[in-house]
């Protein structure tokens, strides 16, 4: 063989089976990990500092909040604001924000939107920490997250009498919009219009863009999150509203748009904001007053 002693040859086999080896246990390894830890990627609650100081309503001007603390039927307890508008006053809305976080943060980074839709808009505004972010007690899952859902869907239309009066609109941005999906497909009789900003059809269908080398290995993911099969269940009456960055890096547009095409709905509406990515679609031109113009339109009642 070209000259080469035959235990050279049969030593460079062996390298190479040892590489090929310590090739295959470290991919194992990573899907170890990725299996294992993918809670971690996809709830990193602790990510932009969610675990520490979380600023309250009063700093954004916001002073009659009240903290509300609900408590789930297996024992966590999520930490929620409150913000509402006096019932008795001659403009009153009669129309509240729920407030459906993204992934990373707590809900005192969402304070400049909720003073947006409580100051600017005049909606009754109530935002909650999922378990496990910020100070809700207990592990993100999407188990959890699902029962904290309907914690708070029964607070605000059983038990607290001025929301279970108001018409509730869902507004949740990537992970947000999966929880707005499941409670409008779960519980839509408590809700009376959905928005939902740069969401996904499930995890699974998200992870190859972010992380491509795990393109074939995506039946490791546990954490779900279908909302692709809960969208044709939000029922014909439902007023949807979709915005879609549409330079996304996280979740790739095109499920919006087939978010957007398997709604049942016959109110759906789309807008695309060009040159906009992940998390900067608040910022965009023209997103507050598409926001507005949906709620005070689709939304009883109509013009507030
Ligand atoms: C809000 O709307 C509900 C349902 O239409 C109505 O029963 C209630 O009286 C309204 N509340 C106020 C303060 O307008
Ligand atoms: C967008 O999200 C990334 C990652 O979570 C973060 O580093 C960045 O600061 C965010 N940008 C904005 C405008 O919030």
């Amino acid at each position: 063989m070209f000259g080469l002693s035959s235990t050279f040859v049969s030593k460079i086999l062996h390298g190479i089976k040892m590489l090929a080896e310590i090739g295959v246990s470290f991919g194992a390894l990573v899907l170890l990990g990725f299996y294992t830890y993918q809670s971690k990627l996809i709830y990193p609650a602790s990510l932009n500092d969610g675990h520490g100081y979380c600023a309250t309503p009063d700093e954004y001007e916001m002073p009659n909040y009240e903290l509300v603390q609900l408590k789930t039927e297996d024992g966590e307890t999520l930490q929620c604001y409150s913000i509402k508008h006096d019932k008795n006053e001659a403009d009153y809305s009669n129309k509240t924000i729920l407030i459906l976080s993204p992934n990373a943060g707590n809900i005192g980074h969402a304070l400049p939107i909720v003073s947006i839709f409580y100051k600017n808009f005049g909606y009754n505004v109530f935002i909650y920490s999922y378990r496990g972010y910020g100070q809700s007690t207990g592990t993100a899952s999407e188990k959890g997250l699902k029962i904290d859902a309907q914690r708070v869907i029964k607070y605000l239309s059983e038990e607290d009498e001025q929301y279970q009066q108001s018409s509730i609109v869902l507004y949740g941005r990537s992970l947000g919009g999966a929880v707005a999906i499941y409670m409008a497909s779960t519980m839509s009789d408590a809700i009376s219009a959905v928005i939902l900003e740069n969401t996904f059809l499930s995890i699974k269908k998200t992870v190859p863009h972010i992380f491509p080398m795990l393109k074939y290995f995506t039946s490791f993911v546990h954490q779900k999150w279908e909302s692709e099969d809960l969208i044709p269940l939000i029922p014909s009456r439902m007023p949807v509203l979709l915005l879609s960055a549409r330079n996304d890096e996280i979740v790739p547009p095109d499920h919006m748009d087939k978010i957007y095409e398997d709604l049942k709905t016959d109110q759906k509406f789309i807008y695309k904001f060009e040159g906009s990515s992940h998390n900067d679609t608040v910022i965009q031109p023209h997103y507050w007053e598409r926001v507005q113009e949906f709620i005070q339109d689709k939304v009883n009642p109509v013009g507030y």
